[in-house]
């Protein structure tokens, strides 16, 4: 067992330690170990489902069921690109396929390096400042193609 899988183990142990091997706790260990490790790994959840004492396929259904939790690894920075009408109209699918052609990626993909996860939403609320692309908790509003790559860039 290499160190990373010897590390996981002992986090998700103090986390099941936490919530006291409490079954009725499955989410709120869920998400601590996604907040630790931006998704759920597969061991994890085996130890989760070993800690708890619930089948696998319960701790599945829950991973699968909310949003917040991703089964596979997600990248430092999470890009949201707008596809709402506002941003829509002005645009915004250039800016898309301009960052997935940057990132070499699809929407709904993580980069091979792991630092960015590229997704889309319909309306962050700021439709007066459109194309509106979110990275982590900022905005960044009137984005154009041209913008793309210092966007990015600004982000290590
Ligand atoms: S449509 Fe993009 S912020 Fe509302």
């Amino acid at each position: 067992m290499g160190d990373e899988n010897k590390e996981l183990e002992e986090t998700v142990g103090q986390i099941l330690e936490k919530y006291r091997h409490d079954k009725g706790m499955l989410v709120s260990v869920l998400q601590d170990i996604q907040a630790k490790y931006r998704y759920l790994p597969k061991e994890a959840l085996k130890q989760v489902c070993q800690g708890l004492l619930v089948p696998l396929s319960q701790v599945y259904s829950v991973a699968t069921f909310f949003k917040a939790f991703s089964l596979l690894p997600r990248g430092r920075h999470l890009i949201n690109v707008c596809l709402g009408t506002a941003c829509h109209v002005r645009g915004t699918d250039k800016v898309l396929e301009k960052i997935e052609r940057e990132l070499g990626i699809n929407a709904g993909s993580t980069t091979k390096d792991l630092k960015f996860t590229l997704e889309t939403v319909n309306c962050v609320g700021a439709c007066a400042l459109g194309p509106i692309v979110k990275v982590d908790e900022e905005y960044h509003g009137e984005m154009s193609t041209d913008k793309v790559v210092s966007v990015l860039k600004s982000y290590t």
